[in-house]
């Protein structure tokens, strides 16, 4: 059993891994664990081990894992929910992984994971030990994007209508959950999830960054189902009951789009 929020907390992206291969043993745990793996509303994801392969961004590994699923609605943030699971069970391993979605050749990751045509890849990982030491070039990119940093707790969470900034301390049982968002990995560490309180609803939003129009493959929806994977699997941590919900409740203005919500019951 993993510990959600000791991963949580303890991830961060590895770009320099110290060239030794994963042990047979972790492949296997990792194997078992990409086969486990589910997504709501009956879709299928593929998670598939690509051997020999490379990223601009990346040294110490030739490993990489990727998946695919079909181009249905919400495929995007399914697979932002579902590949952090499986990035969040590595780290409960000790095997260092980064999000990929854009530095690199995206032709050639594809052809490795023989997609069909009406199949997506959206985003692929390294996988392996991390490098007790950070290379220059990553720990440049680091500072170039503040990846250390996070948008406060106010930033982000809301009770009631947008105007009212929720404060850590009076998010009672929702703390641990919503603190797991914050913490969560986006692209380019945009943290673009804003969520809203009201009753016993936590509604999701994505406010989208300039510059990250949404093409077929969305990096900002994909960061939503991280968001939403983040907070779902606290709360089953916690014991604290959900239910998915996908209905707009038009609380929110214009810039911010809907994602989905759950229904809490603590
Ligand atoms: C959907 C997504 C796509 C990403 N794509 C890349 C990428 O192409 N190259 C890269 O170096 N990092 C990529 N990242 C990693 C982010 O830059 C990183 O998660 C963020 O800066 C926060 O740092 P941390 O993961 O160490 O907490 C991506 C992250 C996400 C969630």
């Amino acid at each position: 059993m993993m510990n959600i929020e000791k991963s949580i907390r303890e991830r961060k992206s590895v770009r320099t891994f110290d060239g030794q291969e994963l042990s047979k043993e972790d492949r296997e745990k990792l194997s078992e664990f990409m086969r486990s793996i589910e997504l709501p509303f009956d879709m299928q994801i593929e998670f598939q081990f690509l051997e020999g392969m490379n990223s601009p961004v990346v040294v110490g590994t030739n490993l990489y894992v990727g998946a695919k699923l079909k181009d249905l609605p919400f495929f995007n943030e399914a697979f932002g929910y579902a590949f952090e699971k499986f990035i969040l069970y590595a780290q409960s391993l000790g095997i260092g992984t980064v999000w990929i979605g854009g530095t690199m050749d995206r032709a050639s990751f594809e052809k490795a994971m023989n997609l069909k045509e009406d199949e997506l890849m959206p985003c692929v990982s390294p996988v392996g030990y991390p490098s007790k030491k950070m290379s220059l070039r990553e720990s440049l990119m680091r500072k170039g994007i503040n990846a250390d940093e996070r948008k406060s707790f106010e930033e982000i969470v809301f009770i009631n209508s947008f105007a009212q900034p929720l404060h850590p301390e009076s998010a009672n049982e929702l703390y641990l959950p919503l603190e797991m968002v914050r913490l969560a990995p986006s692209a380019v560490n945009r943290q673009p999830w804003r969520i809203l309180i009201d009753q016993n609803y936590v509604h999701f939003y994505l406010k989208r960054s300039k510059n990250f129009h949404g093409g077929k493959i969305d990096m900002q929806k994909i960061d939503m189902g991280i968001a939403l994977c983040h907070f779902d699997l606290m709360c089953e941590e916690m014991g604290i009951k959900t239910e998915f919900v996908m209905k707009d409740p038009q609380l929110a203005s214009n810039e911010l789009e809907y994602v989905a919500s759950y229904r809490t019951y603590c």
